[in-house]
């Protein structure tokens, strides 16, 4: 039987094989645009990770805002798709994306401002059941920084 992790990676495998994801890929959540800027005012630190950063979204914003971001995901077509919007955009120097599992962060402690999860730990389409807690926490190498998650019922 697979464990919840080993159905998340395929599910998410097949998402980008296919294309067929269902999700926004290019404009940022309302939620996070909000929350990014209000934070973006309230602390001087710019270091901003984003967790499962898929397709780049909430990078490509956070560095227009002025952070200046890393997005970490373990796909590397999402990464692909990334890079190749913020070329775009005229943003490509100022997103740093990394291929790499969250639950093994190739980073240094200390290293961020700012986390943002957006729906990278949601239960994926089909729901897994045995998703325990503790799997769905990634230790994260913000220090005194912000972490926010996708609300609960997060509008993708
Ligand atoms: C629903 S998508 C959301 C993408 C992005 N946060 C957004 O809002 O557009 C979830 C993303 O999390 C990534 N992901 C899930 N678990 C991960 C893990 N353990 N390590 C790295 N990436 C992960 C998936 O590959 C996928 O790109």
């Amino acid at each position: 039987m697979r464990t919840a992790y080993e159905e998340n990676r395929r599910y998410f495998r097949r998402a980008y094989e296919t294309g067929c994801h269902g999700w926004e890929s290019s404009e940022p959540s309302p939620y996070v645009a909000r929350n990014l800027t209000i934070v973006a005012s309230s602390i001087a630190g710019r270091r901003l990770l984003d967790l499962g950063c898929g397709e780049g979204r909430h990078c490509l914003l956070a560095a227009r805002i002025g952070f200046l971001p890393t997005g970490v995901d373990y796909e590397p077509r999402a990464l692909v798709r990334a890079q190749a919007s913020a070329h775009q955009a005229g943003l490509g120097g100022r997103v740093r994306w990394v291929a790499a599992d969250v639950f093994a962060l190739p980073l240094a402690p200390g290293s961020f401002d700012v986390v943002v999860d957006y729906s990278a730990f949601h239960s994926p389409r089909p729901a897994p059941r045995t998703i325990r807690r503790h799997e769905m926490r990634p230790r994260t190498p913000a220090t005194a920084g912000r972490l926010f998650h996708s609300p609960p019922a997060a509008s993708l």
